[in-house]
């Protein structure tokens, strides 16, 4: 895939990802606070919806990009093993 433009760790297909695959329900879901769904419901009006699967994964790689270049969320960016996981999960093909 193209980069986003704001830094160098954008593609997730090369992340070393765990055996069992990554789950939003378990893994992906807990990594986003209501701050930060309130926020981008807000910022997009209504379309990025980081509680709803189907929402984010829409924005996958838009997500990933973000938070791998420490862009979002802002002025608290999300630790390397926290990146990875989102990362796995769309490598994994965004399990439920
Ligand atoms: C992990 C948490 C977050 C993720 C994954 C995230 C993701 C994103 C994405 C994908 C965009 C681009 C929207 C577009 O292209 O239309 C964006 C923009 C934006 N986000 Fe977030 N966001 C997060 C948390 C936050 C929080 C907590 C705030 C506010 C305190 C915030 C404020 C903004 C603002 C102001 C923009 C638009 C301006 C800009 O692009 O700099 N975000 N965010």
């Amino acid at each position: 895939m193209s980069g986003s433009g704001l830094g160098p760790i954008v593609d997730p297909s090369q992340l070393s990802c765990p055996t069992t695959p990554v789950s939003w329900a378990k893994d992906v879901a807990p990594l986003f606070t209501s701050r930060d769904t309130a926020h981008m419901l807000q910022v997009t009006g209504g379309r990025l919806d980081l509680s709803n699967a189907q929402s984010t994964e829409i924005w996958a790689y838009k997500v990933y990009g973000y938070v791998a270049n420490g862009y979002m969320p802002p002025g608290n960016p999300w630790t390397q093993a926290m990146v990875n996981t989102f990362g796995c999960w769309i490598q994994g093909g965004f399990q439920p």
